[in-house]
């Protein structure tokens, strides 16, 4: 534990500003994420969270300010990051399969010269069998329901074999079940010693079950352990209505 205050964090935003044609996203946003850790971005619609993970990317610049990934700058499309876009942002008409879609996960590590080869489909397969989706790997990606579709974008997360895993909703429209193996999931990684920062509208999942949270409304109204981050004041602040806090034995719900 007393090596960790010391550790560099896995991201470290400070001051950043960002936005589109002049209007702001992001306000002085300024926080870390330590490693190993699984941390979550929460904050009503429109509040930042697909912008910043962009900016974190380095998939838009920022008008200002820093980001640091394990302590260094971020080059466009960092190898170094998994990363999973908002499913809702993806043209799911390309025609090509699932396990296509994974396998782009790898072209960080191969460069897009060399063809992907026996490691790569091997690690494109294990990535599909811990979204439990191994069985569709021949099928078209567009012929997938919306549920499966977010997970095949996980699996080309994990694909890029990266200790920072930024996932963009991943959580939103699966079924219980499908939530229940996703954060089983995201507990095993963490216990590969990724960190994963995770955009979620599952305020009571976050409260539950993840290290960290960021509450964020254009700027940071709070971040550190979840109990701080959800208390009703601070809840209040960043969505602007009265949200119930309910801790329970395991679990804590929060919602209106
Ligand atoms: N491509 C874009 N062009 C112009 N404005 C944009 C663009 N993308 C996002 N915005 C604006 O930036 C703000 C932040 O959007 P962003 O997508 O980051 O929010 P979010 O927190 O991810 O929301 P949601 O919970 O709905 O996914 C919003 O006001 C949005 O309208
Ligand atoms: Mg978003």
């Amino acid at each position: 534990m007393s090596s960790e205050a010391t550790q560099v964090p896995a991201v470290d935003v400070s001051h950043l500003s960002a936005g589109y044609n002049g209007q702001a996203a992001l306000d002085d946003v300024t926080f870390t994420v330590e490693k190993g850790c699984l941390a979550g971005l929460v904050g009503p619609n429109g509040s930042g969270k697909s912008t910043l993970i962009k900016v974190i990317m380095g998939l838009m610049k920022p008008w200002s300010g820093a980001v640091k990934v394990s302590g260094a700058s971020v080059k466009a499309g960092a190898a170094s990051i998994g990363y999973a876009p908002q499913s809702e942002l993806v043209d799911w008409s390309f025609p090509v399969t699932v396990e296509d879609v994974v396998l782009m996960g790898r072209y960080g590590k191969i460069g897009l010269v060399r063809r992907p080869g026996r490691e790569d489909r091997d690690i494109a397969l294990r990535s599909l069998e811990r979204v439990n989706l191994a069985q569709f790997r021949r099928r078209r990606v567009g012929e997938l329901s919306g549920g499966q579709q977010r997970r095949v974008l996980i699996a080309r997360a994990l694909a890029q074999e990266a200790d920072l895993i930024l996932l963009d909703e991943p959580l939103a429209g699966l079924d219980a079940a499908a939530q229940h193996d996703l954060l089983r999931l995201l507990e095993d990684l963490r216990k590969e010693d990724r960190t994963l920062f995770v955009a979620t509208h599952d305020l009571s999942c976050v409260a539950s079950d993840f290290d960290h949270a960021v509450l964020l409304n254009k700027r940071v109204v709070a971040f550190g352990r979840p109990k701080d981050v959800f208390t009703a004041d601070l809840l209040a602040e960043a969505f602007q209505r009265h949200l119930l806090v309910l801790p329970g034995g395991d679990r804590t719900l929060v919602g209106p």
